[in-house]
């Protein structure tokens, strides 16, 4: 996966990979990113960097996988966070509880991810940034500037991050429900388009995520899925028509239903249009027979 990093990175790298191990094994490793556009390599640099990392892409597109793969690389665990519109503090920070100590009752803060990550020096993984209502993250704005550093509302602990806290954020831009990354926000992040995989790589992600062995059905399919990229891009349909998570859905039902039957649950159906789904379903007639 790593082409040509810099040989101080190299070294980094190597030094990481002597300790630490156990701790990365609820890491989803299994066949890692597969490279386009230099992706790898320029993440990889702006991690060892300490600057924020901000992956913007549709969904299905490998945004997570791509994290997965620095958090690999680097063998650093990581916390993740969902963003949605009940993100509140707590979620971020932690919360207080009550606990019975010696035959008392004590309150303690069970620390939350951003405030774990930081002070264990782990990589701090934000999916669907732009989820979040706007007013949630500027508690963030301090972590993920050149202070790396947080008073803790509930504590009013001072929390200054470990050397080796990074911060990997996801973005689907334009999907509903989401609102458009505050400028303040996004100032503080180095960015990365993430687009789907097409030809080659992508018949490399399915040889190595799923059961499908069939040549001729994983030519169809990566034909298929190249439409559905160039019909999304037009508008002309919904962009999780095109998503790299669904096809590979896909290919995995083909292994025992009929190929358009699999593309029929894991690709049309996830269409909320009705022509949408028909376009689909058409599309993929012009390729297998029922
Ligand atoms: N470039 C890639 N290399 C390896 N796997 C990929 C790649 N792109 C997509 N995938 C696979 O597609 C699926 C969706 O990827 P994921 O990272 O969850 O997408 P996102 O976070 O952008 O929604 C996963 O099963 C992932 O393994
Ligand atoms: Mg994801």
């Amino acid at each position: 996966m790593i082409t040509e990093l810099p040989k101080e990175i190299m070294d980094y790298i190597e030094q990481n990979q002597n300790h630490q191990n156990q701790e990365i094994d609820h890491l989803n490793t299994k066949g890692g990113y597969i490279e386009t556009e230099d992706l790898v390599r320029k993440t990889a640099i702006t991690f060892y960097m300490s600057k924020n990392i901000l992956l913007k892409g549709p969904t299905g597109s490998g945004k997570t996988k791509l994290a997965e793969s620095l958090a690999t690389l680097y063998q650093k665990p990581m916390h993740s966070i969902n963003c949605s519109v009940d993100l509140d503090a707590e979620s971020l920070l932690g919360f207080k509880t009550i606990k019975e100590k010696n035959g008392k009752s004590v309150i303690e803060f069970v620390e939350g991810p951003v405030i774990q990550a930081m002070k264990n020096g782990r990589i701090l993984y934000i999916d669907e940034i732009n989820m979040a209502r706007p007013e949630t993250l500027p508690i963030l704005n301090g972590v993920l500037d050149y202070r790396r550093t947080i008073t803790n509302p509930f504590t009013n602990e001072v929390i200054t991050a470990h050397k080796d806290f990074r911060v990997i954020a996801a973005i689907n831009e334009g999907y509903i429900g989401t609102t458009p990354l505050n400028e303040a926000l996004k100032n503080r992040f180095v960015i990365f388009q993430v687009s789907y995989l097409m030809g080659d790589p992508l018949k490399k992600v399915i040889n190595e995520q799923t059961n499908l062995e069939d040549e001729q059905i994983i030519d169809y399919m990566l034909k298929l899925s190249e439409e559905l990229i160039k019909e999304t891009k037009k508008g002309k349909i919904a962009e999780e028509a095109a998503s790299t998570r669904a096809l590979l859905d896909a290919c995995d039902l083909a292994v025992y239903l009929s190929p358009l039957t699999a593309i029929e649950h894991a690709i049309a159906e996830k269409l909320e249009d009705e022509r949408e789904k028909n376009f689909v379903l058409n599309l993929a007639e012009t390729y297998f027979k029922e």
